[in-house]
């Protein structure tokens, strides 16, 4: 396992720019390859290989996996729900197209091993809200939802018909100081925590009781390994696995703020996104990933917020 070669697509997005770097620590700078459809920082450059990936493009991730190898692919790349709301065919393409390319791949036997991200915008108005199980109605109500849906099948299509060793989980909204969060519905839960440092305030898109399923992006990282290293009979659904870190409002994390500043204050002015966010559960129930495969987190709101306030104070300078 340690001897594979990665190639992760959309390595400069939100969980990329993270999980690049700790598949690094596990595997070798070497054996990590970060591609993205912008050219590499110099920053980025200095850390390891970098090729520049259109996600749409076969030819050019087929190019890749030759020149070095791959064996592993992390598909990353993706329009998120907000963005894909307003580019909806766009959207539709490039997240079923870049799936559809690696999953080829994979029956074609050049890759062994896939990982590929679902989310809980996979329920819709008619899954039950809280404790939302991993089996239950999947009615999704916007074209992201739609996309992780139909990916889900498909991943695992190609799995029972092919043997297409595919895995994912179904991420709830993450947060992390290292990376900023692009496009998504659950983005205000990371800018809070920018804006509280620079204004103490924040103006929050979504309304005050608005209770979303979150994660800290460690946790979602360790997931993600723990998932793609766990033995495959492990590894029993191959749609997205439901996993759970925390549960919160606009109105807890603020208050989870003031702890450490108590004249932070928020308002609330709701947009497009307050649909998006009604129509997806308020809590996830987790049984089935710690069954199959030892899924556990380990942050909560508080020492989220705590860790969050230190490391954005220290890579701003603000100590
Ligand atoms: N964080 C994502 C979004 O808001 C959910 O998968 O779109």
């Amino acid at each position: 396992m340690e001897t594979d070669t990665i190639l992760v697509i959309g390595s400069s997005g939100q969980i990329g720019t993270e999980l690049v770097a700790e598949l690094r620590t596990r595997y070798g700078r070497d054996r990590v390859i970060a591609s993205d459809i912008k050219p590499a920082t110099p920053e980025q450059l200095s850390e390891g290989p970098y090729e520049v990936i259109d996600a749409l493009n076969r030819d050019q991730i087929f190019e890749v996996v030759k020149k070095y190898g791959v064996n592993q692919v992390y598909l990353l790349a993706a329009l998120l729900s907000a963005t894909a709301e307003k580019n909806p065919m766009f959207a539709w393409k490039l997240n079923m197209e870049s799936l559809f390319h690696i999953l080829e791949m994979a029956r074609e036997g050049h890759i062994r091993k896939i990982y590929w991200p679902s989310s809980i915008a996979v329920f819709g108005l008619t899954t039950p809200r809280d404790n939302t199980p991993q089996f239950t109605v999947i009615e999704p109500g916007t074209v992201y939802g739609i996309s992780k849906q139909a990916g889900e099948r498909w991943c695992e299509w190609y799995h029972n018909k092919y043997g297409v060793d595919v895995r994912s989980i179904r991420y709830p909204g993450l947060i992390g100081w290292k990376s900023a969060p692009g496009g998504g519905t659950t983005d205000y839960a990371v800018h809070i925590y920018h804006e509280a440092l620079a204004n103490n305030s924040y103006n929050c898109f979504l309304a005050e009781n608005t209770t979303l399923p979150m994660m800290y992006m460690p946790d979602a990282i360790r997931a993600t390994i723990e998932i793609m290293t766990a033995p495959a009979e492990q590894i029993r659904y191959r749609g997205g696995y439901n996993i759970a870190g925390m549960s919160f409002s606009p109105k807890e994390i603020a208050m989870a703020i003031k702890k450490h500043q108590p004249d932070f204050t928020i308002t609330y002015q709701p947009d497009f996104r307050q649909a998006i966010a009604d129509s997806w559960p308020r809590s996830i129930d987790d049984a089935v990933a710690r069954e199959h495969w030892g899924w556990k987190p380990q942050f909560d709101l508080d020492r989220m917020t705590e860790e969050m306030l230190v490391n954005l104070k220290k890579v701003n300078n603000l100590v």
